[in-house]
This record gives C-alpha cells, sequence and structure tokens, in this order.
C-alpha cells in the first residue's frame, strides 16, 4: 500500500507543482470509496495560491497521463480522486498480511523509547474490586499496543501496600485476629477486620492512636508490625495473582507503595533545600494555590508519609531506572487532582522529565441496577464476576455447541473477553455499563461478536477442506472489485493506522471500533459474495481476503487482550 501511494503522490506532485512530500502527506481514503482508493484535497494549495480549489483539482486531472498501477484519475468538487488499477490495493494489502501474520498491524516507530505504565495497583488487604477492573484492562492493553509499536513497556503494578490504614489492620489483628480465618478466607477476612476496626473506634477513641502507633512502628521497622504486613501483602497478592492469571495480564515491575520506603526520606529533604515545604496546622504541605491546585500533603505531624510523597519517590525512581520518554498512570478520573499536583511538584523540584508524566484517566464502571461501593459494604469481587462469565458463556456453548472440542478453553476465552472487550470498546473516559447480557450477546458491539466473526472465517476454511496457514496463491486480486470486497479490504489496510492512533492517544478504544467496523464490512460482504462454490480463482482471492480479515481480528483482540478461538 506504501508503494501505491508513493506512485500516486508522484503524480500528484508532478500535476499540482507541489513537493513530493506535501503530496504524501496530504493523501487520504475518500470519504467513499466509490470514488476512488485516495483522495488529495486542494483546500490548502488552494488558500495559497489565492485560487479555486475545484478548478486546481480539474486541471490537474486533466494534467495526469494515467499508467498503471494509476487507473483513472477525476475530479470531485475540491477533491483530486485517484482509482489504481482493479486488484492493486486489494493485492498490495492481502499480500502484505498474509505475508506478516501476526505481526500485521505492528511497526517499529517506538524502538527504542521506554515508556512506564502504572496500572492495575490494587490496594493490599481490600478485594481486588471491579473498579480496579478498568485500570488493569485498560492498562494492560496500552502496554500491549505500544509494545506491538515497537517501544520497551515497562508495566508497574504500583501496589497500595503502604499507609497509615495498615496500622488500623495490625491493631485490629493483635487485638481479634485469628490466623486460622486468615488463612481460610483471606482477604474477605481483611476486610472484616477492617470494618470492625471503624465501627468500634467510634467507641474507643484510644484505637485511633495505637494504630497511628502502629503504623509509625511499621514505618521504624519493628519486626512485629513488619511480620504482620508481611503476611497481609502475601495474603493479598497470591489472591491478586489469580485475578491476572485469568486476565492474562502481566507486570514488569512487582513494587509497590512499600518500596519507596527508604527512598522517601530523600525526597522530603530535596524538596526542603528547595524552600518548598511549609508547616501548616498539622502537617508539612507544598502550597500549589497559586496554581489553583490547592495544597499537597507530604508529611503529617506525627511524620508518617502519605500517597503523594510515595508518588513523588516512585516517579523519580522510576526516570533514574528505565530513562523513560513517558510514564503514564492507568488511575481513574478520581484522581485528576492527585496527579496534576505530583507533575507540578516535580516540575517544582526542577525534573524535567515532569513533562513526561501522563496521567491516562477513565470514566466509572457500573452495574446496571446498583452502584458499586465497598463502602455501603456491597463488595463485589471481581474473581466471581469473571467466573460467572466464564460459567454464563460454558452454558451457551452447551446449548449452541455441545460437542465443541476443548470447551473449557472456548468458555474462558469467551467468558473473559466479554468482561475485557465491555471496558475496551468505548473510549476509556466515558462511563461504563456492566448488563450481564448484553456483554455477553453474540449479537451488538460485544467482544463474543468479534470472536464469532473470527471463528465463521476458520469455519469456512474447514468447509473448504483447506489450511489457512497455507494459502498460498497467486491470488487474482483483480477480481475482488465489487464494493463489498473493496470495503473489507480497506478496513483491512486501515488497521495499522488504528493501532498507531490507539498508541499515540492511548485510547485502545480505537482498535476496538475500528475491529468492529471491519466485522461489519465482513457481514455485508457475507450477504453479496459467496466464497466456495465460485469460480475457482474468485474463490481463491476471496479465501484470501477473509483470511487477512481473519488475520486482523485476531491481531486486534490480541492486542486488547482477548483470545480468538477457531471454534466456538
Ligand atoms: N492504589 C491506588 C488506588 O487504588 C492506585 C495507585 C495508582 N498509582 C499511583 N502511582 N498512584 O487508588
Amino acid at each position: 500500500m506504501e508503494t501505491l501511494k508513493e506512485r500516486v503522490a508522484e503524480a500528484a506532485a508532478g500535476a499540482l507543482g507541489i513537493t513530493l512530500e506535501e503530496a504524501r502527506d496530504a493523501l487520504e481514503p475518500p470519504r467513499d470509496p466509490r470514488l476512488g482508493d485516495l483522495a488529495l484535497p486542494c483546500f490548502a494549495l488552494a488558500k495559497r495560491q489565492k485560487r479555486n480549489p475545484a478548478e486546481i483539482a480539474a486541471a490537474a486531472a486533466a494534467r495526469i497521463v494515467c499508467a498503471p498501477p494509476l487507473a483513472a484519475v477525476r475530479a470531485a468538487g475540491p477533491y483530486l480522486n485517484f482509482c489504481l488499477v482493479p486488484g492493486a490495493v486489494a493485492a498490495a494489502v492481502i499480500g502484505r498480511v498474509l505475508a506478516e501474520g501476526p505481526a500485521y498491524g505492528g511497526s517499529r516507530a517506538g524502538a527504542g523509547q521506554t515508556v512506564v505504565i502504572d496500572f492495575s495497583s490494587p490496594n493490599i488487604a481490600k478485594p481486588f474490586g471491579i473498579h480496579h477492573l478498568r485500570s488493569t484492562v485498560i492498562g494492560a492493553a496500552i502496554g500491549r499496543i505500544l509494545r506491538a509499536r515497537g517501544h520497551d513497556v515497562v508495566g508497574v503494578n504500583h501496589l497500595g501496600d503502604w499507609g497509615t490504614q495498615f496500622g488500623q489492620l495490625i491493631v485490629a489483628f493483635r487485638r481479634w485476629g485469628d490466623e486460622g480465618r486468615l488463612a481460610a478466607e483471606k482477604i474477605p477476612y481483611l476486610l472484616e477486620l477492617y470494618v470492625r476496626f471503624n465501627a468500634e473506634r467510634k467507641a474507643q477513641p484510644a484505637l485511633q492512636e495505637e494504630a497511628r502507633a502502629a503504623f509509625r512502628a511499621l514505618e521504624q521497622g519493628d519486626a512485629e508490625a513488619r511480620a504482620l504486613w508481611r503476611r497481609f501483602r502475601e495474603v493479598s497478592e497470591a489472591e491478586f495473582r489469580r485475578i491476572y492469571e485469568l486476565l492474562g495480564v502481566r507486570f514488569e515491575h512487582f513494587t509497590g507503595e512499600s518500596f519507596y520506603e527508604e527512598r522517601m526520606p530523600a525526597v522530603v529533604a530535596e524538596l526542603e533545600r528547595q524552600g518548598l515545604l511549609v508547616e501548616s496546622e498539622d502537617a508539612t504541605i507544598v502550597d500549589l494555590s497559586a496554581d489553583g491546585l490547592g495544597v499537597s500533603i507530604i508529611k503529617k505531624a506525627d511524620d508518617s508519609t502519605l500517597y503523594m510523597t510515595r508518588d513523588l519517590a516512585a516517579a523519580i525512581y522510576r526516570f533514574e531506572t528505565f530513562r523513560f520518554v513517558h510514564a503514564l498512570y492507568v488511575v481513574g478520573a478520581a484522581q485528576t487532582l492527585h496527579f496534576r499536583q505530583l507533575f507540578r511538584v516535580l516540575e517544582l523540584l526542577g525534573r524535567p522529565f515532569a513533562r513526561d508524566l501522563v496521567h491516562v484517566p477513565f470514566g466509572l464502571l457500573r452495574f446496571r441496577d446498583a452502584k458499586m461501593s465497598t463502602r455501603e459494604g456491597r463488595v463485589i469481587y471481581l474473581e466471581d464476576v469473571l467466573q460467572r462469565a466464564v460459567e454464563l458463556a460454558r452454558q451457551k456453548i452447551r446449548e449452541k455447541n455441545p460437542d465443541l472440542a476443548d470447551a473449557e478453553r472456548v468458555a474462558r476465552a469467551v467468558g473473559i473477553g466479554a468482561v475485557v472487550f465491555n471496558d475496551l470498546k468505548n473510549r476509556r473516559i466515558k462511563d461504563v455499563t456492566f448488563d450481564w447480557d448484553e456483554l455477553l450477546a453474540f449479537e451488538g458491539d460485544t467482544g463474543p461478536y468479534l470472536q464469532y466473526a473470527h471463528a465463521r472465517i476458520a469455519s469456512v476454511f474447514r468447509k473448504a477442506g483447506r489450511d489457512p496457514a497455507a494459502l498460498a496463491g497467486p491470488f487474482c486480486f483483480a477480481l475482488l472489485d465489487s464494493l463489498a470486497e473493496r470495503d473489507v479490504t480497506r478496513a483491512v489496510a486501515l488497521y495499522p493506522e488504528a493501532v498507531a492512533r490507539a498508541a499515540a492517544e492511548y485510547e485502545p478504544s480505537v482498535v476496538s471500533q475500528h475491529l468492529l467496523d471491519l466485522a461489519a464490512v465482513l457481514n455485508r460482504f457475507y450477504i453479496e459474495c459467496r466464497i466456495l462454490g465460485v469460480e475457482p480463482a474468485l474463490s481463491e482471492a476471496r479465501l484470501a481476503l477473509v483470511r487477512a480479515a481473519q488475520i486482523t481480528i485476531k491481531n486486534g483482540l490480541a492486542l486488547l487482550g482477548i483470545e480468538a478461538p477457531d471454534e466456538m
């Protein structure tokens, strides 16, 4: 496709009297594929030459002498439209997809550039709630997309494993805890202790003081406090890892806030040295009110540190360790102020990398009828949600395809894929509604729908008794000349651009939406075109076309973290 575009750019540059580079940049797919394969809008040129764009287009069209791969040039208003010889685009696009296979859509654009992605980052001793699902799924997808673009990606799980709440939990465990129950019940038991502490501290204010002392002891390395804390962390981590396993998510760094414990004093000292710290009533702060960002608390009166202090140390550590070009924080929109403060304080500290830190926010996740909230006691465990999704998929398979081989693997792929796609289908900043029926439907904009589009192509090959991987050509691509066929070709051709845009905007939904578009044009293609039982050369070319579409869907789903089984 690139070489074809280059030929067209040469013709356009000559006829319009512009540079090759300008022509190359201006060429775009026409809004209506019936108009041709590439279009060049003449507005910018018209403005420069103070002429009418339609006249420029008409004059240029008359000047160009077509030679293959160029078949025709026509002016349509201010646009110059180029048609390539039948099959030229299909040959270039399909040829490339078949050759590249699983690598199709990727590039080396980001080679040599490291991007750090802080994502998932749940809090220990609390359930991995459904609200942490979004960060996990979005962050992992961004990581895969950037990797496909050649970046070195460092996925970091900044576990919430430090802070005054662990003082409370230590006190609760000392008073009421039972190791037997902890070993058996795990996180729900820790949550129970935490809830009990908060209920009892109202009646016994001394508890709060005890908890503060316990956290101080923890920060100072007290052995008993550390041992308890380590146990809470271990129990939590084991549960989290099971969820990551289900979702197929990995981290290069599984560190957590406690990791920065030793690195905080240096940051606080540096803030001090630069005169940025202010003593206020019961805390040490950085005053950001001149920037409209309020105050950022660095230390409490009892010297205990905060989430912010640890984030400051973490950002500096990450830059010094990884020399990133960008460091992303995939965290809900509720923490927008926190990140603006963090970036601003680093800027005040004179750290140039502060410019390269990006908060990648996202909207809320809600169940169709009840808002999810731990505070209201309605805890929804993500693991249960995932297991339920797999169970529903299992039931569906039993109903529709009881003889399916490998049914268990497919049920997992479909169930988890449905939950993941539901989260990645729209722009991340939008709130997501969680509705079991919608999410698992085989029609509509769902994960299973895309998996089905992929499996359907596999079934065409099975029916034909052909091995899709052995499809070798030569193909008569000029036969793929109907509008439906050209639409499929075009959707496949534009996929790498969708990946590039998703990477640039940290927006996996660009890939999701592109796959939905591809599935839609494929459905039209099936209605209008038969693949098997037509003339052999046509059948072969169409097989190549759907094979290219299948590879594209599989690659796109893989970037989102969704498997594409061959049968379902
Ligand atoms: N543990 C935090 C939470 O659950 C998210 C941490 C995000 N990462 C960070 N570097 N602040 O809200």
